[in-house]
């Protein structure tokens, strides 16, 4: 009985409780953010000014290499296309308005190796191949929408008692539980079609959860861990999108060369360094993707290195600690993260509260990635001042910040896709 209150007083108090207790250390003070000095996108390392989108093109090789070395660590480069398995379809889904299919595509030829579950979503009524949506999601793709015939698959779990993590069968009572993050309906209706996958089919999303995932695959033989410059659980997840891309490609009712990836918050992270490796990507879009994701590391805000180091030490490369309280030092920053992505269009997004993820520093990456985007001859929308709350500003840069809570809301969802609407409907296309 007692722990049945105690229960209740904790599901009563749930909307009150910080999301997780907040390190001591954490600055919300705009005033106590030291001054800092931003490496020059525009400049090679040795000091000569990029002048010409021919000498960006070196510049950005240079840039993605110390993404690579410092950050999150090298991807092995696909040696063979993987072989998906033959989708399983259903032509009228969510009562005739969409063709689902659901795709198993293993990332190695052991039955019991780690193996991505893809969730397509197209618009039942299309005449041509239709431009698309990318992103992986946190809580498996049965929670994406109450729709009963997405497959019911394995997620991981934490033991609350024990803190061990197990995989197990999703309960079919979380079927729709995420789909106020996922407005599919809207999404088809608007003549898009949406894939998604659950990230921990790529890597479980915990210390330790490494051995169950991709990254061992690419090991050398007796290797058992990354070398201080290999990826992290971000760039294995950041992968698995690639991988989900190739497999969009040899869809014919797909039109790959539309499609924008998107993610919330760590997925946002790796949404920006799925699009900065991977040109084949149209578009990139981060919802709230704050430290390690759009925001300035620089301006020691919310978040910092060491926090994200301490609690995640799974998500980035081993020289990346290297940083912890020197984010000066990095030889990178947000903005050269979106530059990378130039000149295709960006949409990065904020919450109010979400301080944690730093809304100032998300805003002025963009900033400060717009004279990259500016030297290729594509527009950015006016950043001089940063704009007030649901006041949505877009070019090929896009950028809101909306009140409310850390979270992907179906008002972020109208804003991606009037920005997808501009770049992916123009005339001719
Ligand atoms: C934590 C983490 C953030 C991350 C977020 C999320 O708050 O510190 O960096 O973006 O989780 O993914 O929800």
């Amino acid at each position: 009985m007692r722990s049945f209150r105690a229960l209740l007083a904790l599901l009563l108090l749930w909307p009150a409780l910080p999301a997780f207790a907040q390190p001591a250390d954490v600055n919300y003070d705009e005033a106590k953010v030291p001054k800092y000095v931003l490496p020059d996108p525009l400049r090679f390392s040795d000091g000569r000014p990029v002048k010409t989108a021919q000498q960006w093109r070196q510049r950005r090789l240079e840039i993605l290499r110390l993404f690579e070395t410092w950050m999150h660590g090298r991807c092995p480069a696909p040696k063979v296309r993987l072989r998906a398995q033959p989708p399983e379809v259903e032509r009228n889904a969510l009562g005739g308005q969409a063709v689902r299919k659901q795709v198993v595509i293993p990332f190695s030829n052991d039955p019991a190796g780690p193996r991505m579950h893809l969730l397509i979503y197209l618009p039942a009524k299309a005449s041509r191949p239709v431009p698309m949506f990318l992103g992986l999601n946190f809580r498996g793709n049965h929670a994406v929408h109450a729709d009963p015939g997405i497959w019911l698959g394995e997620i991981w779990v934490q033991d609350q008692k024990t803190k061990t993590w197990k995989k197990q069968k999703a309960d079919h009572t979380t079927r729709g539980a995420a789909a106020s993050r996922w407005p599919v309906e809207k999404i088809l209706a608007r003549g898009y079609g949406l894939a998604t996958a659950y990230y921990g089919d790529i890597e479980p999303d915990f210390d330790g959860g490494m051995r169950y995932g991709v990254r061992p695959l690419f090991f050398r033989p007796g290797q058992r861990e990354p070398a201080p410059d290999e990826w992290g659980a971000i760039g294995a997840w950041a992968w698995g999108l690639s991988r989900a891309l190739d497999y969009l490609e040899t869809d014919r009712e797909i039109d790959a060369r539309r499609v924008a990836v998107i993610g919330h918050s760590r997925l946002g992270k790796t949404a920006l360094w799925a699009a900065a490796q991977d040109t084949r990507f149209a578009m990139a879009i981060s919802n709230d993707s704050g430290e390690g994701g759009a925001a300035i590391t620089r301006r020691r805000f919310g978040e910092q290195i060491h926090h994200i180091n301490a609690r995640f030490p799974h998500w980035f490369c081993l020289n990346y600690r290297k940083f912890d309280h020197r984010e000066d030092d990095l030889p990178v920053d947000a903005h050269m993260l979106i530059a990378l992505i130039a000149p295709r269009p960006v949409y990065v997004a904020s919450a109010e509260e979400d301080r944690w993820a730093d809304p100032r520093g998300e805003f002025l990456a963009l900033v400060h990635a717009a004279p990259v985007y500016r030297l290729l001859g594509r527009p950015v929308p006016d950043l001089r001042e940063m704009p007030p709350a649901n006041k949505p500003v877009m070019d090929t840069l896009g950028y809101h910040i909306r009140t409310g809570k850390h979270d992907i809301t179906a008002w972020d969802w109208e804003q991606y896709l009037a920005f997808a609407d501009r770049h992916f409907k123009r005339a001719g296309r």
